[in-house]
This record gives C-alpha cells, sequence and structure tokens, in this order.
C-alpha cells in the first residue's frame, strides 16, 4: 500500500463535507463583497516568492518544495496565494486599469515544515487580495469580511492586531529596535542573533521564552508610528469598536512574510491546541511595484482550511433526493428516463440490481434519501411508480408522467 507523503492528507467522507462547507461559505460572502474567483498556477518560478515572501523568510529560507524542472528552471510549489496573485495581477496590467479589483481563490499551499496537529505539508488556503484601496476602511471591511466568515460557520476568535509603519515610519524604527538588539545579543537565541542582520522585525514574534522576556522592554513600533500610520491606526481600532469586533492590538505581531506594511492582523482560535492561527492577512502597499507592476495599495487575508474544520459547525443531516430501484430485472432500464428528469432538480441514486422491497427500503435508508420509488411488475405494465417519503411515511401510487 502506498500511503500520503508525510504531513499531506486526503480529505474523504466527514472531512470532504466540512471542506466543501467551508469553501462554499466563505466564497458566498467574498462575492457579497465584491470579489471574483481568481486561479493561478501551483508552480511558479522561486524568484517569485525570493522578491515578495523574502528570502529571509522561514517559509522562503527553509519551508520551499524546490526544485529544477526538465527545462532547468529553478521553480517551487507555492507556499502561499498572495505573490501569485500579485503576480498574475501585474501579468495581466491590471494595474494599469483604474478600477479597484478584488480576487478570492482557494486552493493547496506547501511548506516543508515539520508536521504536527495542525501543521501541514500541503495545506489549504481561502484567501482574499483586494487591489487599489488604499484607505483604512478597507483594512476594517476586509476584517469585518473574515469575522463575517467565521460567525457563519459558526467559528469563535481573538483577532489580533498590529501596525507595521510604512516606508517613513518603519526604517528608523529598525535602528533603533536592532540597537536596543545589540545591547541583549548574547541573550538571545541562536535564530534572533541571526534575524538581527537579516530581519530585525522577525526576532519580535520569537517563541523562545527567553527572548520574549528580553522583548519586553523592546522600543514598540506602535510608539513610534508616523502621523499618517498612527491615525489610520487609531482609526481601524474606532471602527473595529464601533463595529463591536474585538481586538487586541499585539504589538509584537510581525507576520511571517516581508511584503506587509502598516495594519497586520491574525485570527487565533483557543480551541485548537498550539498551531492557533486560524487566518492572517494585512495591508502589502509596496508588492505590485516590487514585482514590476504600476504603485497599487492592496490588502488580503488568508484562512487556513484545515485549521478551522474541526471547528465548523455541520447543519444536522436531512433527508435529500430520491432512491429509485426496481422489484424486476426488466424494470431497471424504465428507472434511467425517471432518473435523468428528476437529476435535473436533485440528487438521485439508482439502484442497477433488482432487489426485492426490504433491499431497497434498506437501500434508500442507507444514502439518506428522502423518498424512496420503486417499479416492479404491476407499477412497469400500468406505467406507474410506488413512492415512499420516508420523513411522512406516507405512501401512493402515481403515474410514470405525474411522478
Ligand atoms: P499565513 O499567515 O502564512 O499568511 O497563512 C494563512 C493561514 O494559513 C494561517 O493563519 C494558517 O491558518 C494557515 N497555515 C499556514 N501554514 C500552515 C500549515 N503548515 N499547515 C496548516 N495551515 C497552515 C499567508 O499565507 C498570506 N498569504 C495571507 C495574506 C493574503 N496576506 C495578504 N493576503
Amino acid at each position: 500500500m502506498i500511503n500520503p507523503l508525510r504531513g499531506m492528507k486526503d480529505l474523504t467522507f466527514e472531512d470532504s463535507k466540512r471542506f466543501v462547507r467551508i469553501i462554499n461559505t466563505a466564497t458566498n460572502v467574498a462575492k457579497k463583497y465584491g470579489y471574483e474567483y481568481i486561479e493561478t498556477p501551483i508552480l511558479e518560478e522561486t524568484a517569485l516568492f525570493k522578491r515578495s515572501v523574502g528570502e529571509s523568510s522561514d517559509i522562503v529560507g527553509k519551508e520551499m518544495y524546490q526544485f529544477e524542472d526538465k527545462g532547468g528552471n529553478d521553480v517551487c510549489l507555492r507556499p502561499e496565494g498572495t505573490a501569485g496573485v500579485v503576480r498574475a495581477f501585474v501579468h495581466a496590467k491590471l494595474d494599469r486599469q483604474p478600477v479597484k479589483q478584488k480576487f478570492y481563490y482557494y486552493g493547496p499551499m506547501f511548506r516543508y515544515e515539520r508536521p504536527q496537529k495542525g501543521r501541514l505539508r500541503e495545506f489549504h488556503q481561502f484567501g482574499c487580495e483586494s487591489f487599489g484601496e488604499g484607505s483604512v476602511y478597507e483594512d476594517f471591511t476586509i476584517i469585518t469580511m473574515i469575522s463575517q466568515i467565521f460567525s457563519e460557520l459558526g467559528i469563535g476568535f481573538d483577532l489580533q492586531i498590529n501596525s507595521l509603519g510604512c516606508v517613513e515610519c518603519m526604517p528608523p524604527y529598525k535602528q533603533n529596535l536592532v540597537g536596543f538588539l545589540r545591547e541583549t545579543q548574547e541573550e538571545l537565541c541562536e535564530d534572533c542573533n541571526r534575524r538581527i542582520d537579516t530581519n530585525p522585525i522577525r526576532v519580535l514574534d520569537c517563541k523562545n521564552t527567553t527572548c520574549q522576556t528580553l522583548l519586553v522592554n523592546s522600543p514598540k513600533l506602535i510608539n513610534n508610528l508616523c502621523v499618517v500610520c498612527d491615525s489610520d491606526f487609531i482609526k481601524l481600532t474606532a471602527l473595529l469598536d464601533k463595529a463591536y469586533i474585538a481586538y487586541k492590538v499585539d504589538t509584537n505581531l510581525v507576520r511571517g512574510l516581508d511584503y506587509y506594511n502598516k495594519t497586520a492582523f491574525e485570527f487565533v482560535s483557543n480551541d485548537i491546541g498550539s498551531q492557533s492561527a486560524i487566518a492572517g492577512g494585512g495591508r502589502y502597499d509596496k508588492l505590485v511595484e516590487f514585482l514590476d507592476g504600476k504603485p497599487t495599495p492592496a490588502v488580503g487575508f488568508a484562512i487556513g482550511i484545515e485549521r478551522i474544520m474541526e471547528l465548523v459547525q455541520m447543519p444536522e443531516v436531512q433527508k435529500e433526493g430520491i432512491y429509485l430501484g426496481a422489484m424486476k430485472e426488466e424494470a431497471i432500464e424504465a428507472l434511467f428516463p425517471l432518473a435523468t428528469a428528476k437529476r435535473k432538480e436533485q440528487k438521485v441514486t439508482l439502484e442497477y440490481n433488482s432487489k426485492g422491497f426490504k433491499s431497497h427500503m434498506k437501500g434508500a435508508d442507507k444514502v439518506n434519501a428522502r423518498y424512496c420509488v420503486l417499479i416492479g411488475e404491476d407499477e412497469l405494465k400500468n406505467e406507474t411508480v410506488w413512492v415512499k417519503d420516508l420523513e411522512s411515511k406516507e405512501e401512493k401510487t402515481v403515474s410514470v408522467e405525474a411522478f
């Protein structure tokens, strides 16, 4: 028997139903907010992620499924969706159109991480990317949209937000932070020491407890924002307050991808163990430019589907559709035109073997059909069908035409 690869999973039975419910719910909400579907390739040039997610990030530096294809190209399986959508946006010259563009997508992402509960090597995201709107109102709208998706799925969450500033306020803050880190360098972990030079901001979300304790006294960007970023962040929190969306400002929330500026957020759940982030996102106003497009502000998010699968409340299973069966060999083919007609409106399970009454009733029960419809000798002769409503238990014989 060949097993799936480590950290990869088949989606079957109950899981696949949950998966479909999440995608359908999120899709319906995204459409209501004006998002259109976009599909981008799973395989991309490695350079795309190096330039966007960042070479010093763990995702690119340690976790990519990267290889040379038969043509000698350096390619990789996408570790996330945003970079591909931005590449597609620039490739289709949508950055040169005056209208705002909003896209939603879902599909597999690949990160070569150490698998554990809630952390897979192949996982699925549902994501949205909004291009052309620089107003903080859009950040608020996106957070509202995610809240609506989780609320429709019956999922509770904690929201953490932060501002990562902009080209004005981030560089002086970074210098300030590096100064602080150099003073505490000897006590910081190995990873943080490396990050002082490569990506000092990432030191802030190190999970090492010694580092965390040292960082309590680190300078905070939230206290050093420029006037515009500061007023936008205040506006965002005021809007969330007004909408009764609870949040916590987490000054150490920096996200694991380098393209963010200004608003950054994560939705977390306390009910799924240590891998508690169920969605993440934020603003990335420089990425389109960075990938050779015209300067275009943008903001987006992605939900981790597997992480919320066990949290989703599933509606009670209702009896549904029709079970069609024959009690005589000669009646089987008479079922086909009925099945074809009824399948235009509802689910039909067609049993290909002629069987006795009891056996058919069991079959209808197994597929949870609402109606059991049978044709025996009499029905075949009289061009009728026998119908039982398995909910009300009502039975009747009707003409094939009237059925
Ligand atoms: P991210 O925070 O890296 O953001 O991933 C989003 C979500 O994907 C996480 O919150 C988590 O639920 C899920 N996830 C990440 N890694 C794994 C894993 N190894 N196993 C299972 N689930 C996982 C992004 O990917 C950004 N592209 C989001 C974004 C869109 N920002 C702006 N637009």
